[in-house]
């Protein structure tokens, strides 16, 4: 539902960023905030994803880089963020999930919202180690509706089911654990530096990754409420 929400989405939550590594519950909570605030979900990799099921162009260039480990390279990943944050939806703010994901991609936001006077208002950094990453990453069924599951801390009522459409859970391609090991390497190296590059523009939170999904929500809310 989102009544009441729209009005408080307009004036008060705008732009998120949410950091965090592989696995860390970027594109679950991401879909939590957008849902109570009435504001869309834009997940890079979702929209990647959904490229490669369809066959397109930007589904072919990006797919081999996926299958990988390794990051689309920016001059393929930040025109098309710029485009869809220029939609008619979010123009009242939008939640990002795995965008950026590099310096060259933070400044090409920070650029793209200066050029109408906009900057992003929090990056919420989730906070965990690596195990705990590679465990769930193990764990984690996905839906072509976008839904995320875990066989264990967040199953679905049926097991194998979609909860929201019905559909059957697959693996996510680049949670094999090899593959796992290389993204979190290129988190490290690529995607850590934002933290202080966030840090410094005075917007960054951080929320521990580690307590239950519930106390994550909540930690995440008190964050965007105190505005
Ligand atoms: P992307 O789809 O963004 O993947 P990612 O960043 O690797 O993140 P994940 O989706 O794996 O994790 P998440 O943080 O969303 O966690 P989730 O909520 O699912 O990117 C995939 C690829 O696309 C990249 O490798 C790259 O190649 C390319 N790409 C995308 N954006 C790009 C960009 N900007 N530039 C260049 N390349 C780009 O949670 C994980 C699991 O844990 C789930 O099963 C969940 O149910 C469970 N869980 C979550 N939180 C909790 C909790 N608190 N307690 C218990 N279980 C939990
Ligand atoms: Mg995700």
């Amino acid at each position: 539902s989102t009544q009441g929400v729209s009005s408080a989405a307009s004036d008060v939550y705008k732009r998120q960023i949410m950091l965090g590594a592989p696995g860390a519950g970027k594109g679950t909570h991401a879909g939590k905030i957008s849902e109570k605030y009435g504001i869309p979900h834009i997940s890079t990799g979702d929209i990647f994803r959904e490229n490669i099921k369809n066959g397109t162009e930007l589904g072919k260039k990006a797919k081999g880089y996926m299958d990988a480990g390794e990051l689309v390279p920016d001059e393929l990943t930040c025109d098309l963020v710029v485009d869809r944050i220029h939609q008619d939806d979010a123009k009242n703010g939008y939640v990002l999930d795995g965008f950026p994901r590099t310096i060259p991609q933070a400044e090409a936001l920070t650029k793209a919202l200066a050029a109408t006077g906009e900057k992003v208002d929090y990056a919420i950094e989730i906070n965990l180690d690596d195990q705990v990453i590679i465990d769930r990453m193990s764990g984690r069924r996905v839906c072509s509706c976008g839904a995320t599951y875990h066989i264990v801390n967040i199953p679905p009522k049926k097991e194998g089911i979609c909860d929201k459409c019905g559909k059957e859970l697959v693996i996510r391609k680049d949670d094999e654990p090899e593959t796992v090991k290389k993204r979190l390497e290129v988190y490290h190296e690529q995607t850590a530096p934002l933290i202080d590059y966030y840090k410094n523009e005075g917007i960054l939170r951080v929320i521990d990754g580690t307590t239950g999904l519930e106390q994550g929500f909540q930690d995440i809310c008190a964050i965007l409420d105190q505005k």
